[in-house]
């Protein structure tokens, strides 16, 4: 299949009948404006922020920080599966994103990572549990932090209980800045957390 016909499949994936009924449902509608509005209200967008996000699944949080950062800061997304880096990178190209990711296509536990280069780190969704390894996978993006710099983290209550956050918070010298519970939609209750290196 060459990438054209690979883009169009993803398209049509997103509206199909597995992934439609949640993609167009009013609960992950609201996950995604309160996300996001979380973001911009949150961090300040500073001069050349370099901004980093684990796992890219679908790419639609990377694309929106990317338009978030268009003219001063930069995204680097990490991806352990090929071919979602490589049609990512694609679309990004073929739909004229104005400030593309930097694709990194490994696991976020990769010994050659970068250490303290990034002054924000986004892990939403269920990129922790997919990642798995709660503990391993939190110091892996503290390691690839700056001092100062801070982690947004989001999950569902249900899948990655905010006990756990706080266990692992209370285990180290980072802080606990900001906790907020979003339950509006009881089906899909979720948190997001402010962290400091
Ligand atoms: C569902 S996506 C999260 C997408 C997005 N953050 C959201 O929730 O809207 C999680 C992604 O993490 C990737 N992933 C799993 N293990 C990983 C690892 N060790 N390192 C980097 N990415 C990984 C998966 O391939 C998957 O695409």
């Amino acid at each position: 299949m060459d990438m054209d016909a690979k883009l169009l499949q993803f398209y049509l994936d997103m509206k199909s009948p597995e992934a439609g009924p949640w993609n167009s449902s009013p609960q992950c509608l609201h996950t995604e404006v309160v996300t996001r509005d979380y973001i911009r209200k949150t961090f300040p967008v500073t001069e050349g922020m370099q901004v980093f996000n684990v796992g890219i699944g679908t790419g639609d949080w990377d694309d929106y920080l990317g338009y978030w950062l268009n003219g001063r800061g930069q995204l680097t997304s990490i991806e352990i599966d090929e071919e979602i880096c490589e049609l990512f990178t694609y679309r990004q190209k073929r739909e004229g994103h104005p400030n593309p990711a930097t694709i990194i296509c490994k696991s976020i536990f990769d010994p050659s990572l970068p250490k303290e280069e990034f002054d924000l780190i986004t892990l939403i969704g269920s990129a922790i549990n997919e990642v798995g390894e709660f503990t391993r996978c939190l110091d892996a993006c503290f390691r690839l932090l700056k001092r100062g710099g801070y982690i947004m983290f989001m999950a569902n209550i249900k899948y990655s209980p905010i006990e756990m956050l706080q266990e692992y918070i209370s285990n180290t010298n980072y802080t606990l800045e900001k906790q907020d519970l979003y339950d509006e939609f009881p089906e899909y209750p979720f948190y997001i957390c402010k962290l400091r290196k």
